[in-house]
């Protein structure tokens, strides 16, 4: 994608700046316009800011889109989802509604294990045409870039499965995909009773592999009680690093183990989750500069207390918001339900949320130099809602706000 775009009688033009995460106070200090032009010249923005500031003569002949007084934000970036997965787990989420919690499900062999073997009798085919529905469904959410994990598969031939589907999808839909390698999700009914075992074979096997495949940019692990360990966690994610991988947790989500801290002793890039991380690890992710990823709608659905992002952000932490879209613990890809938790159950303001959905999820993907701002030398990845001003995007609880969708110029999506 590459288009030549201005936007015109831009109502407020709303983003955080620069080209790293943002940082505790600094969350909330966007740069706002009143009245905003923005010009993007193949794919890429050169020009945001008032009409004044704009040369009338060098853009007389480009396509125009008149915003009638809109507001405009940066695309959003879903930093964190496992959105390759076939299946569904409808009947979990009704026992879980009845009480029984996500922990006794996945001990029962329900859970992920339930979606693994989905995932493994899925063709590639079905595997792209789920996957496809779904990035359509994101653009009409404003989403322009998106995390994906594998480790719906548990063994090689379907956690490279995902991971071909992603690449497959990266070249078939607008939405930019940064997929992610995830083999230790779960530990497979071949090596029960054998976690360590099974990290063994996916440190020596199939992360060598994604590796090889070459479309892996992360490597992430659900450390967690019960699921796997500090120790187990740990050596492969050294391994991940030194094979040149990213790292990524899912870190103490259900109970307390140290995944946050461990995401900072090894630099992760981020760690997510962290439900229950203690204040010291929050501290330590704030020194590394690890990004600290919340996912509200898992805690809503798993009817878990919110992550304390306002903490987070107050620790000087570079808070990213995401998803979390899987089958299990959160079947959402509500980027409006992420607004309204955050505003009035996560202490954040609209503008830290903004941030946290853009600038800073891109940072959660190595991404911030290129996307999550309008800024000039930034992909033309925007959203114009059908609102006067980012206060709608909370304030309309639950409500889709965008009217177009803008991927490096292009208008991929019109509400
Ligand atoms: O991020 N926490 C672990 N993994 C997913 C859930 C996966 C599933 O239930 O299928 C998550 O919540
Ligand atoms: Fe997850």
């Amino acid at each position: 994608m590459a288009g030549d775009l201005l936007i015109t009688n831009i109502g407020e033009l709303a983003t955080p700046q620069g080209s790293a995460g943002v940082r505790g106070k600094d969350m909330g200090r966007l740069a706002v316009w009143k009245d905003a032009v923005v010009l993007i010249r193949d794919g890429i923005i050169e020009y945001a800011g008032s009409p004044e500031g704009l040369d009338g003569e060098s853009v007389a002949d480009l396509p125009v889109i008149n915003a009638q007084g809109r507001a405009l934000v940066p695309g959003f970036v879903d930093s964190h989802t496992h959105f390759a997965f076939a299946g569904y787990r409808d009947e979990e989420f009704q026992w879980r509604a009845e009480g029984l919690p996500y922990m006794e499900i996945h001990r029962r062999g329900g859970g992920i294990r339930r979606s693994m073997e989905a995932t493994r009798a899925a063709e590639l085919s079905d595997l792209v045409a789920v996957g496809e529905k779904r990035l359509w469904t994101m653009l009409g959410l404003g989403v322009t870039t998106v995390e994906g994990k594998s480790g719906y598969g548990l063994d090689m031939a379907t956690e490279l499965k995902q991971l071909e589907a992603m690449g497959i999808l990266a070249d078939r839909s607008p939405v930019s995909i940064v997929p992610t390698f995830m083999g230790p999700h779960s530990t497979p009914p071949e090596y029960e009773g054998r976690t360590s075992d099974y990290m063994d074979f996916v440190i020596r096997e199939v992360l060598p592999a994604a590796r090889i495949q070459g479309i892996a940019q992360f490597a992430d692990v659900f450390c967690e009680k019960g699921v796997f360990g500090i120790e187990d966690s740990r050596r492969y994610l050294q391994a991940a690093k030194a094979m040149g991988f990213g790292l990524k947790l899912h870190a103490d989500e259900i109970e307390r183990i140290g995944g946050a801290g461990l995401a900072a002793e090894l630099g992760a890039t981020s760690a997510d989750h962290l439900l229950k991380a203690s204040a010291e690890d929050i501290g330590r992710m704030a020194e590394a500069g690890v990004v600290a990823t919340c996912l509200p709608l898992t805690a809503f659905t798993l009817r878990e207390p919110y992550a304390d992002a306002r903490g987070m952000i107050d620790s000087g932490c570079i808070l990213a918001l995401a998803s979390d879209l899987n089958p299990g613990s959160s079947y959402s890809q509500s980027i409006p339900m992420i607004f309204a938790i955050a505003s009035l159950y996560m202490g954040l303001t609209i503008e830290e949320t903004l941030t946290a959905l853009t600038l800073n999820g891109a940072a959660a993907l190595g991404l911030a130099d290129r996307i999550g701002s309008i800024e000039e030398g930034k992909a033309g990845d925007l959203v114009l809602l059908d609102a006067p001003s980012i206060r709608f995007l909370a304030y309309n609880v639950g409500m889709n706000q965008v009217v177009a969708t803008i991927k490096e110029g292009e208008v991929v999506y019109r509400g």
